[in-house]
């Protein structure tokens, strides 16, 4: 980085978001699989949250890739920048005072890690959307799956790219088993126990 850069302190800080808020702010990483219902459950979450007046704000894969993302495509150094750069957005939205909940793939555990760094320990939580590849496949609800076995999309994670799955999450929902409401239900559940809310 230019040695001329130099940082600015905020006068108002997280701390007073939180306080102004009423509740703590930070990053709740869903991963999984394409089709798993990372998005579907963000949104039931989202809609949860707002409805009780706190303020949430969803960062979506496919709807990133429309903008800021828009130059990257799925090659392992673009996932990884990919995730760089939502890590970065994700940050900001949580210092601001936000429950940001992202949606990503975000299949490599070692870009979920650097993510993790960057936030404050305790605002980070990794959250894996646990649902069997043979049902994500069943599901196809944008005719990927299909694309990629007939060799149509190269490198589709689940095919012929790979998924890692979390290490240690803080919190698995397994969208196979649950509906959505059920794994919205059990997210919230999670923050409440652990005063996020
Ligand atoms: S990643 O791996 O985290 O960088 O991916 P992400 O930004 O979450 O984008 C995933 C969505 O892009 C569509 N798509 C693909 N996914 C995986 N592999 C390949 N090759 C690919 N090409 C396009 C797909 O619709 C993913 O959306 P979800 O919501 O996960 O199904």
């Amino acid at each position: 980085m230019d040695s001329n850069i130099v940082w600015h302190q905020a006068t108002i800080e997280p701390k007073d978001y939180r306080s102004k808020n009423g509740h703590h702010s930070g990053v709740v990483w869903l991963t999984g699989l394409s089709g798993s219902g990372k998005s579907s459950i963000a949104n039931q979450v989202n809609k949860k949250l707002y409805e009780r007046g706190i303020q949430s704000y969803i960062l979506d894969g496919d709807n990133i890739r429309h903008g800021l993302n828009a130059d990257l495509g799925f090659k392992p150094e673009d996932r990884k920048e990919n995730i760089r750069r939502i890590g970065e957005v994700a940050k900001l939205f949580a210092d601001s005072g936000t429950i940001v909940l992202t949606a990503f793939i975000s299949p490599y555990q070692e870009d979920r890690d650097r993510v993790r760094d960057i936030i404050d320990s305790g605002d980070f939580l990794e959250v894996h959307v646990d649902c069997p590849l043979s049902e994500c496949e069943y599901r196809d609800p944008k005719g990927l799956y299909k694309k990629a076995r007939t060799g149509e999309i190269k490198g589709f994670t689940g095919i012929d790219s790979p998924y890692e799955a979390p290490d240690s999450p803080e919190l698995v929902l397994e969208s196979n088993a649950y509906s959505v409401d059920e794994c919205a239900e059990q997210l919230i559940s999670f923050l409440e126990k652990n005063e996020w809310l």
